[in-house]
């Protein structure tokens, strides 16, 4: 059976001090009260790792950094490398995000060079796709997060696919308050969960966890999670808000 995972992403929030206090409150709430059949991942900045990593029950919430350096190490001033994120007790990286490709040019040669340093240190990728407003509403999003997979998870070996989690966060619905409504997100997880059993097989695709990302919160995660194909959430601004985050960990 598949995993249900709700993972956090803080982006460019919180300082030390705040992040060390908001994962403190998340685990407390996870231990008193989260659901135990839901994976709980915390995507910090990478300054703060390792206090995060040190601050929760490793058994209950794992760690994530929302992105790593595409090159293993070297002169590359100001880059964070996997091993690195390895080295801290993290278990995750969060990769490709939308934020990246568009702000920082993350390519999906980038991605790839990152994909592979990422499995080669035995951290689990958290993979980002999703399509902007103008491919929506031009109807032609599947062909686009097609693409997206063709040029990068699908050049990965079968061995290493499997131990993807995707997220499919609509850039459109990100940071926005639009959600994507139940039935855009069924739909696109279906198609996507297709789309991996064509290039792989029926039962890797029915392996693989899809989360939801875009405008994810307390109040929608519960129809949102009820999807068959919706396997969880990438929780940007409600993940800064302990109270509500549990409440989408708690939402199946
Ligand atoms: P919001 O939940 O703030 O829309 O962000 C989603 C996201 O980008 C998570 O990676």
């Amino acid at each position: 059976m598949r995993k249900k995972i709700v993972a956090g992403n803080w982006k460019c929030n919180t300082t030390l001090q705040e992040g060390i206090q908001l994962a403190k409150d998340v685990n407390t709430q996870v231990e008193e009260k989260g659901a135990e059949d839901v994976v709980v991942v915390l995507g910090t900045p990478f300054t703060h790792i390792t206090s995060v990593v040190n601050s929760v029950n490793k058994t209950r919430v794992g760690v994530a950094s929302q992105n790593c350096a595409a090159e293993p190490k070297g002169a590359y001033t100001g880059e964070v490398s996997a091993a690195m994120v390895k080295s801290t007790g993290a278990g995750y990286v969060i990769l490709g995000h939308s934020e990246r490709r568009e702000y920082y040019n993350e390519t999906s040669e980038i991605l790839n060079k990152k994909l592979a340093l990422v499995l080669e240190n035995g951290l689990t990728p958290i993979y980002c796709c999703g399509e902007p407003l103008s491919i929506r509403e031009a109807g032609t999003q599947n062909d686009y997060v097609k693409k997206q997979f063709e040029e990068t998870i699908f050049r990965l070996s079968v061995d290493d696919f499997k131990k993807l989690i995707i997220a499919y966060e609509p850039i459109w619905a990100i940071g926005t308050g639009v959600t994507a409504t139940s039935e855009q997100a069924q739909e696109m997880h279906a198609f996507l969960r297709e789309t991996i059993a064509g290039k792989f097989g029926q039962e890797i695709a029915d392996e693989t966890s899809i989360l939801y990302g875009g405008s994810c919160n307390a109040k929608n995660a519960k129809e949102l999670f009820a999807n068959p194909d919706v396997d969880g959430g990438l929780i940007g601004g409600a993940s800064l808000k302990p109270e509500d985050f549990i409440e989408i960990i708690n939402a199946y």
